[in-house]
């Protein structure tokens, strides 16, 4: 690639070099001869200087970028190795591939942003888990023998009964019981908990049998609907960095009365109607609702004093919409082409 101006092309041959000679080729993308020309172009004096600065600034970037992606360190030939065999530790470790092949999955990188945001809201997080029972899956749910509601969830189960979680509400009783003492101390319970959820699906573009939930419980004194509302709307505004209009609709789960499907204005065409909202410019985003009374005394709350609201929706449909990724199968595909996108 060649550079028309002389700072980009000089910055550009350093680089190239700095490239050769460093392990570490990802620190290309941070070396100061590149931060350097970010910083040039804001001192340019005319619009169209910078455009044509910008350009080629951008271009230079995208080279290195390029370059760090192809770099790969020597293919040694490494044996195969049995995955599911116990390691032995009298033998040496096994050679991995080296970890600079890799980069952070976007649910992963996306799920860190949305923690984040929940960390400063004063929420804590716990992770779900993969494998659990009847009993925190349907039953501490408030869902009775037998409902029909419990045929909602596609389950997988296994032989012995245990239960694949089909959400994250699973971890609903277990917090509430372990935190029901902060209750008493005069703190509120507030936590999220994301997770990774399975349904015996048909896939398609919207579907997976594997997919991600994030939950949240929030238990105090004096909590209502609006109070769920108003939290759940900070977040998305958050996420998604712009002013967004959310409504609800009644609904029906058997661990909340009442029950409310969240919808919220499409952040990706803001109500213009695109393929990510089905041109309707609303999205059904998550399930949510005042916490059962059931729920609470299940978990040893007293439902006379205390209040609360949960929620669980899909962390993929959240990343969906931010990027206006149109297939949820793209996540789990290994395509390094869609990955790389992101990384
Ligand atoms: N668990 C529900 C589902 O996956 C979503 C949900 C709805 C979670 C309401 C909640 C809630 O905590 O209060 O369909």
């Amino acid at each position: 690639m060649e550079y028309h101006n002389k700072e980009v092309s000089a910055a550009a041959t350093a680089l190239r070099k700095l490239f050769e000679k460093t392990d570490d080729k990802r620190s290309v993308l941070r070396a100061p001869g590149l931060a350097a020309l970010y910083d040039r172009l804001k001192t340019l004096p005319n619009s169209a200087q910078r455009a044509a600065f910008g350009k080629e600034v951008n271009q230079l970037k995208n080279e290195l970028e390029q370059m760090v992606r192809e770099y790969s360190v020597p293919k040694v030939e490494l044996p195969a190795i049995d995955v599911t065999s116990p390691f032995d530790v009298n033998q040496s470790k096994p050679k991995l591939l080296p970890v600079t092949d890799g980069s952070s999955h976007p649910l992963m990188s996306e799920l860190d942003k949305i923690l984040n945001i929940f960390g400063r809201m004063g929420f804590t997080a716990v992770e779900s888990r993969q494998l659990d029972d009847d009993y925190h899956m349907f039953t501490s749910l408030n869902f009775p023998p037998d409902h029909p509601a419990r045929d909602e969830y596609d389950t997988f189960t296994t032989d012995e009964g245990l239960v694949a979680p089909a959400h994250t509400s699973v971890m609903q009783n277990r917090f509430l019981k372990a935190h029901k003492k902060d209750l008493e101390a005069g703190q509120a319970i507030a936590a999220v908990v994301p997770g990774r959820v399975f349904r015996n699906e048909d896939v398609d573009a919207r579907h997976e049998h594997t997919f991600y939930q994030l939950e949240g419980i929030y238990v105090d004194k004096g909590i209502n609907a609006g109070h769920l509302i108003a939290t759940l709307k900070a977040f998305l505004e958050e996420y998604y960095g712009k002013t967004l209009e959310v409504k609800t609709n009644p609904f029906y789960f058997p661990f909340t009365e009442p029950s409310f499907e969240f919808m919220l204005s499409c952040p990706f065409c803001d109500k213009k109607g695109c393929g990510v909202c089905s041109y309707v410019g609303w999205i059904e985003l998550l399930g949510c609702g005042m916490i059962h009374p059931n729920v609470l005394k299940e978990a040893d709350i007293d439902s006379a004093t205390y209040t609360g609201f949960a929620w669980g929706g899909g962390i993929d449909r959240l990343v969906m919409m931010k990027y206006g990724i149109e297939d949820v199968r793209n996540f789990h595909s290994g395509n390094l082409k869609f990955l790389r996108q992101f990384s």
